[in-house]
């Protein structure tokens, strides 16, 4: 029987939808005092460019305030520095992004790391880790976080499941390992030194491919019945050129009981739970602001 496509982009609709909504209220309840979403991009990578484009688009539909720190690639590491220490301190930023990669000579984990966790919207600072893997409140990577509401949309059993993850990058494999151990699944993380790969994938209930090499996974690596997520974005130059995910869809689907397509699956829900984040951050601020 073919899988069930499971919808990311209605999915996160809906996700932007509770946002806004909940973006008005909480405007009403601070006086006035929308989220503010600031994203800092350095150099011209083109695509970088759109991405945050995308964002700050995304978070001016939602009802916040969006402002864009455009650098030259030869900015200093003194000079963002002392923009990251600006934003921290910044009472109509509710939450900070520093658009990755940076150029060679910025350290883009040490940047990072500066920002405060309290606006860390991209979860990606050690503290936002460390909380992650203590299992206290925090902000979480936004990918990881779309995935876990794309798994609750297909009905995904985790309590006890088996979990496959495929890639342990910090943005994204290491934390959705640690959100599926917190869901009480049983996980495997791998990656590029895994021995049996395809074994290893076929025992899992729940397979989530983040590996950046298109349609890897094959229909005799996936368990019959099994949840299958893609997160892999690839682009293939054929004309006009493609986007392909690291699962093989077309084979794929008629072996397990969910899928999600490229395009169309995690990719919006990234932008969703960014917004959903910035909300979270505003909110953190101002009860932090109560005392
Ligand atoms: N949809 C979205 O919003 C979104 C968000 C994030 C990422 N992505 C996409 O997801 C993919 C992965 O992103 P990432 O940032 O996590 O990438 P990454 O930092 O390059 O990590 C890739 C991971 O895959 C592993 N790997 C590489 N080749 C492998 C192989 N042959 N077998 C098993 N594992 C292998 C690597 O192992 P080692 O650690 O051993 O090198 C690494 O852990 C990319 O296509 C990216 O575009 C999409």
């Amino acid at each position: 029987m073919a899988a069930e496509i499971i919808d990311g982009k209605q999915i996160a609709g809906r996700v932007r939808i509770e946002v806004a909504r909940d973006v008005e209220r909480f405007t009403q309840e601070s006086g006035g005092a929308r989220p503010g979403l600031a994203t800092i991009l350095v150099g011209d990578d083109p695509g970088s460019a759109i991405y945050v484009a995308g964002k700050q688009k995304a978070s001016k539909e939602v009802g916040m305030v969006p402002s864009n720190y455009p650098l030259p690639a030869d900015t200093s590491r003194e000079e963002l520095v002392e923009l990251i220490e600006r934003l921290n301190a910044d009472p109509g930023v509710s939450g900070i992004l520093l658009q990755l990669p940076l150029p060679e000579h910025l350290d883009g984990v040490e940047l990072t790391g500066m920002i405060d966790p309290d606006k860390d919207v991209d979860g990606l600072t050690p503290v936002s880790a460390g909380r992650l893997a203590l299992g206290l409140e925090g902000l979480r990577p936004c990918t990881p976080q779309g995935v876990m509401t794309l798994l609750d949309a297909a009905g995904a059993q985790l309590e006890g499941a088996e979990a496959v993850v495929i890639g342990r990058s910090n943005l994204f494999g290491k934390p959705m390992a640690q959100l599926l151990l917190g869901a009480n699944a049983t996980v495997t993380t791998c990656h590029s030194r895994t021995r049996d790969l395809a074994e290893v994938c076929r025992r899992a209930d729940v397979l989530i491919a983040a590996v950046g090499r298109a349609r890897m996974v094959k229909a005799d690596w996936v368990k019959p019945g099994a949840i299958v997520i893609d997160v892999g974005m690839n682009r293939i130059n054929s004309s006009p050129p493609t986007l392909a995910g690291d699962v093989d869809f077309d084979e794929v689907k008629d072996v397990a009981s969910a899928i999600t397509p490229v395009p169309g699956g995690v990719g919006p829900m990234t932008i969703a739970f960014l917004l959903r984040n910035t909300l979270q951050a505003a909110r953190m601020a101002r009860a932090g602001a109560r005392g």
